[in-house]
């Protein structure tokens, strides 16, 4: 079974494709044949070693933290059954996704809809689930709220104008400037070019959804109203001013419950999440795949690799 490993914490180079024995499966648990896996920064971040303030990956590793295909064997009288299209996700600490096979735990698959393909699957499940945690779980944004998303062209910001538009709120997001148009046409009522202007012309927001950290996430902090939510996902550190401002700070803790996924997959089934696909590669390119995403090569959509 082919699969990208790495042995050691390092740059795109310590990746490598290796022929690893088919994965067991224990109790309760499935073997899913993969059709693709998504590569997103966090698993660029998490092969560098830059995530071990939060986890220590074990070795060796196989990155890819969500993935798509089909079933090959489940538990007897289970959910699933040899053939079902699938959806899953794995811990970054895990063994990933970016292999031919993988063996999950079946209550950590969900079902994927006939019409959506594992490519875009992939692509879409990672963005469109840090959009849900970040707006409706922790932001409670509903219809009118005023709502700030930052990095509107990104994965995860992208997926955020477009829920935050589909909720009824007033979605202002920032964006480089050459994505100001995209970012609007995604559902942004304005936008703030992070490359020409300043979000501190901005206030009375009631949640910002901060994907950044530093100095973009001291300065959300300012736009918001008093009793606003500063929503953030780990990014750069930052210094927690939020009592100073009057706001609460909540962390988009991404824990993957399936009743996420699935409300993600109605959410992109009534066309609110649209896949967007940036770049296909072979599984054998893993480690320039790792680059791409990496330099942010890659724009308006996720990489993904199929096995
Ligand atoms: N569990 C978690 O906590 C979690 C989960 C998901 C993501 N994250 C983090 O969230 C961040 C975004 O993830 P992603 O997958 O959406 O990445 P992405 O697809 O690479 O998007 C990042 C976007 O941010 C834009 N950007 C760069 N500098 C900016 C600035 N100063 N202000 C506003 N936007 C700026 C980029 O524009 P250009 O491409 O034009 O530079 C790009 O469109 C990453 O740091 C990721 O690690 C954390």
């Amino acid at each position: 079974v082919k699969a990208a490993i790495y042995r050691r914490y390092g740059g795109p180079d310590v990746l490598a494709i290796e022929d690893l024995p088919e994965p067991s499966t224990g109790p309760g648990e499935a073997l899913v044949r993969v059709a693709a896996a998504s590569v997103a920064p966090g698993d660029c971040k998490a092969r560098a070693g830059l995530l071990r303030r939060f986890f220590e990956v074990s070795f060796p590793k196989v990155p890819g933290r969500y993935g798509a295909g089909t079933v090959v064997s489940a538990p007897a009288g289970g959910a699933f059954a040899p053939g079902d299209p699938v959806l899953f996700s794995t811990g970054h600490e895990e063994s990933g996704a970016a292999a031919e096979l993988v063996a999950r735990p079946a209550a950590r698959i969900v079902r994927r809809p006939a019409g959506l393909g594992p490519i875009e699957a992939a692509a879409v499940v990672h963005g469109a689930i840090c959009a849900y945690v970040g707006l409706v779980e922790q932001g409670g944004v509903g219809r009118g709220a005023r709502v700030l998303v930052h990095g509107g062209a990104g994965a995860v910001g992208s997926a955020a104008v477009e829920l935050g538009a589909h909720l009824g709120a007033h979605v202002v997001a920032t964006c480089r400037s050459t994505d100001e148009a995209f970012v609007r046409a995604l559902g942004a009522q304005e936008t703030v070019a992070f490359d020409r202007d300043d979000v501190a012309r901005l206030h009375g927001i009631d949640v910002v959804l901060d994907t950044m950290g530093g100095e973009v996430h001291a300065r959300s902090c300012r736009v918001l109203r008093r009793g606003g939510r500063l929503v953030y996902l780990n990014a750069e550190p930052f210094a927690d001013e939020s009592a100073g401002h009057g706001v609460e700070l909540r962390n988009a803790k991404i824990d993957d419950r399936p009743e996420v996924i699935e409300a993600v997959l109605g959410l992109v089934a009534a066309g609110v999440f649209q896949p967007r696909v940036g770049r296909v590669l072979p599984l054998a390119q893993i480690a320039e795949a790792h680059r791409l995403v990496e330099a942010g090569a890659v724009k308006r959509g996720r990489v993904v690799v199929t096995p």
